[in-house]
């Protein structure tokens, strides 16, 4: 069997297609969606995170600001930023880039984020409402996936999932998304013991670990739905995934290239996310 391929991008080019229609309504009624990034230090595939982030504002009619501290600012600073962001009318969404640098509290950090402005769903608050299943802001990369599987009609409920990988990003909300969603959920992390038991058993088998190429085909069930968080950087430059495309596509049923998988989707979601917390600031 070879997969079909889960087109993020195109599923993206669709979903913000109907985003663009929301912000122009927004806007017309004097509130456009206002996003604000904030990136801390020179670390290279932050700032290509969040230049694509910008990028894609501008593409859905999202008023951005771009906020760049050198890798030495001291935390009050943009503690500082992030509270003017705050009261900021024209602002509805903030997101600090991660990682941060040392002498950053990445917790401190994501707290003073208004809760009602955390787009990227990190704050303790939105934290505890995913887990109670009321979600106010769900994480991006989580709500593509979940995304991408609706937009393929497939139901989770009784399915086996499994998760490898338990970052507070991506593994822990995935996890609550899919136990919400009715699945039999397994979280596998770098001390599972015998990670090919469990991922043999998945119906559907989330890779969010960032080692590149670590599931392999033989750790797949035959017919499974294979989604891969990972983006890699492989020493000639390429991108890849934290699956070997190449032997799971042929054992799998769907799975999601890198790139133009997930990572498309984590950006929609996070314009997803900004225009709905204007919706909500416009009284809607
Ligand atoms: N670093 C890696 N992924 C993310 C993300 O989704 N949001 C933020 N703020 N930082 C990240």
């Amino acid at each position: 069997m070879t997969a079909k391929i889960l087109d993020g991008n195109a599923l993206s080019a669709k979903l913000r297609e109907s985003l663009r229609h929301r912000a122009a309504e927004l806007t017309a009624q004097g509130c456009q969606p206002g996003l604000a990034v904030i990136l801390v230090g020179e670390n290279p595939a932050s700032q290509v995170y969040v230049r694509n982030k910008i990028k894609a504002c501008e593409t859905v009619g999202v008023h951005s600001e771009k906020y760049e501290f050198p890798a030495d600012t001291p935390p009050e600073k943009v503690l500082k930023k992030i509270a003017a962001l705050n009261a900021d009318p024209k602002i509805h969404g903030i997101l600090v880039q991660l990682p941060l640098p040392p002498q950053f509290d990445e917790d401190e950090v994501l707290e003073a984020i208004s809760a009602e402005k955390d787009v990227d769903g990190f704050h303790a608050e939105n934290v505890g409402l995913l887990a109670q299943g009321n979600p106010r802001f769900i994480s991006c990369t989580p709500y593509g996936v979940m995304e991408m599987l609706s937009a393929e009609g497939i139901s989770l409920r009784g399915k086996e999932a499994v998760v490898v990988g338990r970052s507070n990003i991506v593994g822990k909300p995935m996890t609550l998304l899919l136990i919400a969603a009715s699945a039999t959920v397994t979280v596998c992390h770098s001390q599972t013991r015998d990670l090919a038991f469990h991922t043999r058993r998945a119906d559907v088998l989330v890779a969010a670990v960032g080692k590149p190429k670590m599931i392999t085909g033989d750790m797949v069930k035959p017919g499974a739905v294979v989604i891969d968080v990972g983006i890699n950087r492989l020493p000639d430059g390429k991108l890849c995934g934290d699956v070997d495309f190449e032997s799971a596509k042929e054992v799998a049923s769907l799975i999601t290239p890198v790139p133009g998988g997930v990572g498309p989707m984590t950006i929609t979601m996070l314009l997803a996310n900004t225009i709905e917390s204007a919706d909500r600031a416009a009284g809607k």
